[in-house]
């Protein structure tokens, strides 16, 4: 028996409450206790009652579709801090926890490899400044983590698709859905800015699912005079064959040869002075991520949270913290530092403008 503990971090995400949900079901069904932890690691570097609470299987009743997270996210300082994680870390052996589940995108799972890494040193400081006994510390000397991924960005490594993505895909092809009766009837043109921070994959799919016109996303950039004249050249085709809308989706982190980002206001001007077209731009900021979850995240966060537990409880001190990933339609195990490492490889490829490094990083991924 074991006491696990879930918490989620980040931004949040459709389907975290189903995983949270899930941890919870499944720990108990399992034979263990199960605890969520609050507000995210701002409330593991907090710890206590307030933050720190022993979850029950009614607890998560009805949480199944959800969206936000119902126990709470933070963006924390603190935890990035190693006093914040020496912190964390007593206040995890003081509630008794030994094993915790992070529902998190990349950064969140970044930092709970570094929490899993240190560790043995932080129990240790603990020991020897008297804040634990040494049989707390002999109890506690390894802690079991497993990462789930939640982010609608779907921008981490390893995994095919993250908790939320979908759910806020759909929101954005709805949207847009609206848009295109309103922008047909005008004649209009409306430049849709979406969200997924430096990955496109939102604006790409959504392209894709709303046959858009010219969508700008971070990992294709071009010069500004190739992307003007290549989208007027598209949109102005579209026009001639008859078409009455015009839909540019651009990602919030698009950028340009030169690294500047492409803005809705940039993509709208060129729109009205080279085309004339009567153009609007819509942001559709938070509405992406909010909303219940699609059933594709209510199925993935429930496969992977039983698939975390399972993980955990397997887990010995000898091998890798477990991320739960989905890879060709099944839910699979890959150890969370490998995972943490090319993510961060491929976005630092990225910002370098090393295109051709960042794709052969993911096709050796797929390649494995
Ligand atoms: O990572 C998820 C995400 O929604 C990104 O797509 C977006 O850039 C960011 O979070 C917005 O963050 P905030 O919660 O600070 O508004």
């Amino acid at each position: 028996q074991r006491n696990i503990a879930v918490m989620t971090s980040g931004g949040d995400a459709p389907g975290m409450n189903a995983n949270v949900r899930a941890v919870i079901r499944t720990a108990i069904f399992r034979g263990s206790r199960a605890f969520a932890i609050y507000e995210g690691y701002t409330g593991l570097v907090r710890g206590g009652p307030e933050y720190i609470r022993e979850m029950h299987w009614h607890d998560v009743r009805g949480w199944l579709a959800e969206g936000g997270t119902n126990i709470g996210t933070a963006r924390c300082k603190e935890f990035r801090e190693r006093a914040g994680r020496l912190q964390a870390c007593f206040n995890l052996i003081s509630a008794g926890i030994d094993a915790l589940v992070v529902c998190g995108g990349d950064g969140s799972l970044t930092g709970a490899d570094l929490f899993r890494a240190e560790w043995p040193s932080l129990v240790e400081e603990l020991a020897s400044s008297g804040k634990i006994s040494a049989d707390q510390a002999t109890q506690y000397a390894t802690l079991n983590i497993c990462g789930t991924v939640g982010s609608i960005d779907n921008d981490m490594a390893s995994t095919d698709a993250t908790i939320g993505a979908y759910s806020s895909l759909a929101r954005i092809c709805q949207a847009i859905d609206y848009i295109d009766a309103t922008a047909n009837s005008h004649q209009r043109a409306f430049v849709v800015e979406v969200m997924g921070r430096h990955c496109g994959w939102l604006a790409l799919m959504a392209g894709i699912a709303t046959n858009a016109d010219y969508i700008f996303i971070p990992e294709k950039p071009a010069s500004k005079k190739d992307w003007e004249d290549h989208m007027c050249g598209i949109v102005g085709k579209h026009r001639k064959r008859g078409k009455r809308k015009t839909i540019v989706i651009v990602a919030e982190g698009a950028i340009s040869n030169d690294l500047k980002p492409i803005t809705c206001k940039d993509v709208l001007k060129v729109l009205v002075d080279r085309l004339g077209l009567d153009t609007r731009i819509t942001t559709l900021g938070h509405v992406q991520r909010g909303g219940t979850a699609v059933a594709y995240d209510r199925i993935l966060a429930t496969r992977q949270g039983v698939a975390a537990v399972d993980a955990v409880l397997a887990g010995n001190a000898d091998t890798p913290s477990p991320m739960i990933a989905v890879a060709e339609n099944k839910i699979v195990s890959r150890p969370l530092v490998d995972a943490v490492r090319l993510t961060k490889q491929v976005a630092e490829a990225i910002e370098n403008r090393d295109f051709a490094k960042a794709i052969s990083l993911r096709d050796a991924e797929f390649n494995e």
